[in-house]
């Protein structure tokens, strides 16, 4: 096993000599968010990947997030450094499935989760994240969505809204897991702590939250919000970001077991290795990445 810090002073001095940024989702691990250039969510991410400078994005995250940087920025080089990396619920959807669901709902407007392929993508007509899901909805002129692949974090945005969703039944391995008995025993563990969920979790959960909020989302609520103690109900990467950018602040995560495998696939000699070898190297045919990118920019330009 190579010493930690041995291999980050290496990753940084190659992304140096490269001309390569490092951008990592919140759920990476501790030692791989510790030399990111930005650890964010997915629309900030997204946002990051379109404007930077630099030759090389290195992408530590799943797939879908590597695709959608190399749709923003297809003259950069995109690496995702674990290349079965990947987010089952991305897989819950096929574009076409999504054809013949908008055969059935042609008045629909049709808004993808970025959580979701290429091709996905590139049949919908608009994306968002879960920091702008509502936001989006609320800004397409149909008055019904088809909204994929997450149910429940379309479900969550009726909420919000009068249109009519349509959702997919898709959904997260890791949020659709949390119970409102988890929430029970983390309160009855901490009752004074508030309960922070992400919106990809069941509506029963939701009902039990103080806040909903994307990952990043969750962060400002610690960082800005009242109280000093939290119970976080999302992937456990994220508590290292709290503890590192809110440390006076008590964290408890709503569950231990929830962990996202393929979050954790990224390790410091992936990243090395990708720096070292340009591979494996994300691209997206152009016939598909300019219908996905106009997707992707209507939500961009919001
Ligand atoms: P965020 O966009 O909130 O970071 O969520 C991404 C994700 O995959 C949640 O499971
Ligand atoms: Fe996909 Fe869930 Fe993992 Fe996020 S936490 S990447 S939605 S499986």
């Amino acid at each position: 096993m190579q010493d930690t810090a041995m291999l980050q002073d290496e990753i940084l001095r190659l992304k140096d000599r490269k001309n390569a940024i490092i951008l990592a989702h919140n759920y990476q691990r501790p030692e791989i968010q510790d030399i990111a250039d930005i650890t964010g969510d997915s629309l900030e991410l997204a946002r990051a990947a379109a404007a930077m400078d630099g030759e090389v994005i290195v992408f530590c995250g799943v797939d879908f997030m590597a695709e959608t940087a190399a749709i923003l920025s297809p003259e950069k080089t995109v690496l995702l450094p674990a290349q079965d990396a990947c987010c089952p619920m991305a897989g819950m959807i096929s574009a076409a499935e999504l054809r013949f669901a908008r055969t059935r709902h042609p008045d629909a407007a049709v808004v993808c989760y970025v959580n979701t392929t290429a091709d996905v993508k590139a049949e919908s007509d608009i994306c968002c994240t879960s920091a702008n899901a509502v936001s989006v909805i609320n800004a397409v002129r149909e008055n019904a969505v088809i909204f994929v692949p997450d149910r429940n974090l379309g479900q969550y945005a009726t909420r919000f809204t009068k249109k009519t969703i349509l959702p997919w039944e898709g959904f997260c391995l890791v949020h659709d897991r949390f119970s409102v008995s988890d929430v029970a025993i983390a309160k009855q563990a901490h009752p004074d702590a508030a309960v922070l969920v992400h919106p990809e979790c069941r509506p029963d959960v939701i009902d039990l939250a103080d806040h909903v909020a994307s990952t990043s989302g969750i962060v400002r609520y610690v960082k800005s919000g009242p109280g000093n103690e939290f119970i976080i109900g999302t992937e456990i990467g994220i508590m290292h970001r709290l503890a590192k950018e809110c440390p006076g602040k008590r964290y408890f995560p709503l569950s231990e077991k929830a962990v996202c495998v393929n979050m954790k696939k990224t390790t410091l000699v992936h990243v090395r290795d990708a720096l070292v070898t340009f591979h494996p190297v994300i691209t997206v045919p152009e016939e598909i990445a300019a219908r996905a990118r106009s997707s992707i920019e209507r939500m961009l330009v919001l």
